[in-house]
């Protein structure tokens, strides 16, 4: 815990390192009470810092220093300062060696960062400033350094000793200890170190590069799980291979590990060649993990993966680049998964995903930028702008460039960069160069917070067959960026005619159409681009494939938007007109609930909706994305005041009304698929995911009858499927219903089937979070009396507290306040535990702007009291008090 004022480090201030670390050998002691770290620095002064020897500052946090000697000389007292974060030395030549030992003390260390305990095992966070909770170091991605790592421990508890790179030796110590060590023959920053120590098995396997070098896979678990791993190997050979095709990117060591811990603050975590998983994110099989659970361990063991090209072999040199391996790597798993899955798919998932969440802090209090300016808490920067924004900025390069162009780009990075550590600008340059580009002006989509704006208007003359669109971008003011210039919006287009017919595009000074999907670069805060040989009046599809991360603003009619969703050549925009349809059409019910007048859903959208229904050629997957309302939390993003209580009337009342005038129709294909899951073995594949995902949204309107039959198919569907994704839609669908007894029972059983998988127990707690039923508060406070609940594992956190602030939006605003003091309360807690977990829960009271004057007074009074609360962490010190400023 700081006992300092917290500094702000700015970008501007980067400076390179005063020294280097050439050579790096570690040894751990593992106790139960206590591990020792020796370190063995080969340092030497960084030619491009200047002359001199400056004294060496090494990092150092929670750090007990028992012995520390230069080039064999030990140092005493007067030769070395320790502060709070810090040790400083004078160093008296050019090249030296440093000799540490220090004692830390994994065993009660509940932050989850540096060395911990997770059940039986220890194991390492290290990102991002994890290492200096180690040993001291020079704790930043810019100082890169060939590591060598022993370790030793009891043998009997800690059979298995990991650390990054290639095995090298290993023994006895008698006395019942024994040891490993492992050497990296990379260099690489303190940042992707690993070591994991436990009675673990492993899945192993092996996979041949395309150069014909093998590299053996292994995934090691807790012996429980040995049995689901399998999907995460077929994974990561799928990720090995499709990087070779897709990028070129060849594995590079003798053998990949992957083991999976249960207290994990974050999905997985890349150290060179040893990858530390989140338990949630390796493992899956049918009967324990949901289809959106079995993509998610593909997509991230697929981004892992594809870090150690983006990320490894090419680091970031310093934290305000995060965004560098970040961003590119989010790219990348989500191409990979597109090219596994549906493409359509997973554009619609991540497109709701961004437009919810990330557009929502690009509008509050903590709105940074892709590559921030300042930060005290880097942790605190692992955030959707970085990650999800940085990803949608990668892809416009991409659409700016073409996909060759692309190709060459990052194939000139890679091959520029290799063993580097580098910035965005190295990236965009190499893109520039391999293109014969110039991004200057696209750049500012890294300096800019906030999400742009583009209002679009056109105009048709039938006399000279021109159609004209008029762009206009703004964007709005974010915490210290005032006045925002013009981005590069990458508009994708195409236009339709009277027929739903896609006219020949030709632009203004072309001698002839080219294709009928355009992508225009509108670079001004005005443009205007005009279209010739337009023959009638066109409808326009516009940002198609969502190709800019922008709120587009073009005054469709309902009757435009159902003709785009039949006729639109282009998938995700007919479920975006599908969207807009929605949203037209609950903000209208939401008008009527605050006026006090009866809702009325215009039956236009439950047209649309049937039609959807009743063509059984269409992608299933798409059915079900298209049936599903816009979130609460989406309907709340767009508002500029979000009244809670009548977003949940309206959105409910469509859903009931759209349930009663289409019941034969679900009742149909919810019973023709729930024949083909009784009669089929689960697979996890596109097609099957596109089955379930119908029969399962089909179930959840149809429950909304209250009909007997429908009940009963509901409790068979518990009771028989043989996989987690209908067992669990059932047990969510009941428990959102009003019959009581078939929801109490389908808990009980469900807790006593599994309550020895944490897992499957964090799905339990969730789906009961997330009952909007009135009473959501108490459910919640009851439930972490639960003994399967605990504050310290980040995934109970989650699935409970967080499914509850972030999902639940009816009970958590509930308007007396008490959601919010419950949230409060625990940050409080967990602000002692555990810093990071602490400050991501937080987010939902951030976000006060958005509510009515009572609540807003709520929620602030929330954040008073957490600040007055004590010595904060700097994480949530940093996110309370921005939330307020
Ligand atoms: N670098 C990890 C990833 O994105 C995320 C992470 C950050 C994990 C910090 C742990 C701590 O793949
Ligand atoms: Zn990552």
């Amino acid at each position: 815990m700081r006992t300092e004022q917290p500094k702000v480090i700015h970008l501007k201030d980067y400076q390179v390192p005063d020294y280097l670390i050439d050579e790096t050998h570690l040894t751990f002691e593992l106790y139960e009470d206590r591990t020792l770290v020796h370190a063995q620095l080969v340092m030497r002064r960084n030619p491009d810092a200047g002359a001199g020897l400056p004294p060496l500052q090494l990092d150092g946090q929670d750090l007990e220093l028992i012995s520390l000697a230069l080039n064999d000389r030990q140092l005493g007292l007067g030769d070395y300062q320790i502060a709070e974060e810090s040790l400083t030395l004078q160093p008296d030549a050019a090249s030296f060696t440093l000799d540490s030992t220090v004692v830390i003390h994994p065993e009660s260390n509940t932050a989850l960062e540096g060395l911990y305990k997770s059940g039986g095992m220890f194991c390492t966070q290290c990102e991002a400033e994890g290492f200096r909770k180690i040993t001291y170091y020079l704790d930043r991605p810019d100082v890169m350094s060939k590591f060598t790592t022993t370790v030793s421990a009891e043998k009997h508890a800690y059979p298995i000793l990991l650390s990054n790179g290639n095995p090298l030796a290993s023994g006895e110590e008698g006395d019942g200890r024994h040891w490993a060590t492992w050497e990296d023959p990379f260099m690489k920053p303190a940042y992707l170190f690993a070591l994991v120590a436990g009675d673990l098995w492993c899945v192993e396997d092996s996979f041949t590069t395309m150069s014909g070098r093998d590299v053996a896979l292994r995934i090691y678990v807790e012996p429980e799980n040995i049995d689901k791993c399998q999907h995460a190997m077929d994974s990561l050979k799928k990720s090995m291979t499709w990087d070779e095709e897709a990028y070129g990117r060849e594995y590079d060591l003798d053998i990949f590990m992957i083991v999976a811990v249960n207290d994990f603050n974050m999905g997985a975590m890349e150290n060179k060649g040893l990858n530390i998983f989140n338990s949630s994110a390796v493992l899956a099989r049918a009967e324990t993990a949901t289809d959106a659970a079995h993509q998610r361990v593909e997509a991230i063991v697929a981004h892992e993966y594809f870090h150690n090209w983006s990320g490894n072999r090419v680091t970031c040199r310093d934290w305000f680049q995060l965004s560098l391996k970040e961003g590119f790597t989010v790219f990348r798993d989500s191409q990979f998964s597109a090219d596994m899955n549906s493409p359509t798919v997973k554009r619609v998932e991540d497109v709701s995903y961004l437009r919810t969440h990330q557009f929502a802090e690009d509008a509050g209090p903590m709105a940074h930028s892709v590559r921030p300016e300042s930060f005290i808490e880097i942790s605190n920067f692992y955030t959707l702008t970085v990650y999800e924004k940085g990803a949608e900025v990668v892809r416009m390069i991409q659409t700016l460039l073409g996909e060759e162009g692309f190709r060459k780009g990052s194939d000139l990075y890679f091959e520029r960069h290799d063993g580097q550590a580098v910035t965005v600008d190295d990236f965009v340059k190499a893109m520039e160069d391999a293109n014969g580009a110039d991004l200057t002006q696209f750049k500012r989509w890294y300096s800019q917070a906030g999400t742009p704006r583009l209002a679009v208007s056109e105009q048709y003359d039938a006399a000279a067959k021109t159609y004209s669109l008029t762009f206009r971008q703004s964007c709005p003011p974010t915490p210290g960026q005032s006045e925002k210039l013009a981005f590069v919006i990458p508009v994708s287009l195409g236009l339709l005619d009277g027929q739903g017919n896609e006219i020949a595009l030709r632009l203004q000074d072309e001698d002839a159409p080219v294709g009928t999907t355009r992508v225009l670069a509108v670079d001004q805060p005005e443009q205007t681009f005009t279209f010739l040989d337009v023959p009638e009046q066109p409808l326009p599809s516009l940002l198609r494939g969502f190709s800019a991360p922008v709120k587009l603003d073009f005054p469709y009619s309902r009757d435009q938007l159902m003709f785009l969703m039949q006729h639109d050549s282009d998938g995700f925009n007919r479920w975006e007109a599908g969207q807009q349809l929605s949203v037209q059409v609950l903000q209208e019910m939401v008008g009527q609930h605050q006026r006090g007048e009866a809702l009325q859903l215009d039956q236009r959208l439950v047209a649309a909706l049937r039609s959807q229904l009743e063509d059984e050629c269409l992608d299933q997957a798409m059915v079900a994305e298209m049936l599903s309302l816009p979130s609460e939390a989406y309907l709340t993003e767009i508002s500029e005041i979000a009244d809670v209580d009548a977003i949940h009337a309206a959105r409910d009342f469509a859903r009931q009304s759209i349930a009663t005038a289409l019941f034969e129709l679900f009742w149909k294909r919810y019973q023709a698929n729930r024949e083909v899951s009784r009669q089929t073995p689960y697979v996890a594949e596109a097609g099957h995911f596109a089955r379930r995902a119908l029969q399962n949204i089909a179930l959840s309107y149809l429950m909304l009858s209250g009909k007997p039959e429908v009940v009963a198919a509901c409790v068979e569907q518990f009771e028989e499927a043989d996989n987690m994704t209908e067992r669990l839609t059932a047990l969510a669908v009941l428990v959102n219903s009003g019959f009581e007894a078939e929801r109490d029972n389908a808990l009980a059983s469900f807790a006593e089937h599994f309550k020895d998988n944490p897992l499957v127990m964090d799905q339990w707690f969730s789906v009961q979070a997330g009952n909007t039923q009135p009473g959501g508060l108490e459910r919640i406070q009851h439930l972490m009396q639960h003994p399967a609940f605990t504050l310290k594992n980040p995934n109970k956190v989650r699935a409970l507290i967080g499914a509850f602030a972030n999902q639940n939006l009816v009970n958590f605003h509930r308007a007396d306040g008490a959601g919010y003091r419950f949230l409060a309360d625990q940050v409080i807690v967990l602000n002692k535990l555990n810093p990071q977990i602490a400050s991501r829960l937080l987010a939902p009271l951030t976000r006060w702007r958005k509510y009515d004057t009572s609540r807003q007074a709520l929620m602030k009074t929330e954040l008073e009291r957490i600040l007055a609360s004590g010595e904060l962490s700097s994480d949530v010190y940093e996110v309370v008090s921005k939330s307020l400023a």
